[in-house]
């Protein structure tokens, strides 16, 4: 499976703070957003990887990461020339996809709890049709909203919906089999001028062909698109890395566990960062193990 993170958009919640940078380089803490959803992609284990941002802001991501090499994983890089919907990923993505299934995360998306790899790596495994996930908020509002019966039977999906039927929101985080880039060929943009990926998703529900899965209580779906959800987003990753001494979304640490990289390629990292706590834990990862 290949995995792209979508990284372009306005920000415009966030201005002036993203007026000349991009959202999801914005620290979370410690280190860009950025890291968070590609760290999801890494434990997920997959390492073909496609960055998509704005004509403006992809060389920022292409210095940041480079090829990937460095963490043992392979990164390539293409624009969105105007942020035209999430569901456009999949036809910007299509040389890159070609015949393999896929991994969509959103480049804001912060997910954090015991129990959530291993759920993402079930995910991984679809053979046919798609895999989305539903997540208790209390608002709503602002997000794809899915609705189930007794069963657990997905009835219906909406896209912001004014009265939703459920409090369960979509997170940014999608499976979909190869025939993806075909079905969001089809969509049409929606009254806002976007290809939705909530259109997309009730494409595969028509075809009987979606599942969703709950994403429970004990998972962190964090918000980092508002100035006040930055902040708190911060404060999360701030307690739980200091009270564990364990740091949440460490690429290279990941790289490091999964065994993409070797220990001298570990200190290399942590050397070029022995200033900071974060270069220090890369170096006490190093001897640990
Ligand atoms: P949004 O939060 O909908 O948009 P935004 O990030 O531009 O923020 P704002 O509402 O403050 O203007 O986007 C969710 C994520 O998807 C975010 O990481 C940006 C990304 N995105 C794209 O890269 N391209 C797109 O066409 C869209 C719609 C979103």
């Amino acid at each position: 499976m290949k995995g792209i993170i979508l990284s372009g958009g306005f920000g415009t919640r966030l201005y002036p703070m993203t007026k000349v940078i991009s959202k999801q380089l914005l620290p979370i803490y410690d280190k860009p957003m950025i890291y968070y959803p590609l760290s999801v992609l890494m434990l997920i284990g997959i390492r073909e990887i496609l960055i998509i941002s704005s004509p403006q802001h992809i060389e920022l991501y292409e210095k940041l990461l480079g090829n990937g090499s460095r963490i043992g994983i392979e990164i390539s890089y293409v624009v969105q020339e105007y942020p035209k919907g999430i569901a456009e990923a999949f036809l910007i993505g299509e040389n890159f996809i070609k015949d393999n299934r896929v991994c969509l995360i959103l480049g804001d998306n912060v997910f954090y709890g015991q129990g959530l790899v291993q759920i993402l790596r079930d995910a991984s495994q679809l053979n046919e049709g798609a895999v989305i996930f539903g997540y208790y908020v209390n608002n709503p509002k602002q997000f794809g909203v899915v609705e189930f019966d007794d069963r657990g039977n997905v009835l219906s999906i909406e896209e912001k919906p004014e009265k939703p039927k459920s409090n369960y929101a979509i997170p940014g985080l999608y499976f979909y089999d190869q025939t993806v880039v075909e079905f969001a060929r089809n969509l049409k943009p929606s009254e806002r001028g976007e290809l939705e990926i909530t259109d997309l998703n009730k494409e595969y529900l028509k075809a009987g062909k979606l599942k969703v899965k709950i994403l429970g209580r004990g998972i962190a779906w964090l918000d980092t698109g508002t100035p006040e959800g930055l902040l708190e987003a911060s404060n999360f990753i701030s307690a739980i890395q200091k009270r564990q001494g364990l740091y949440v979304a460490c690429i290279e640490e990941i790289a490091y566990r999964q065994g993409y990289i070797s220990k001298n390629q570990l200190l290399k990292l942590a050397n070029e960062m022995k200033n900071t706590d974060y270069g220090k834990y890369l170096s006490k990862i190093a001897y640990e193990i």
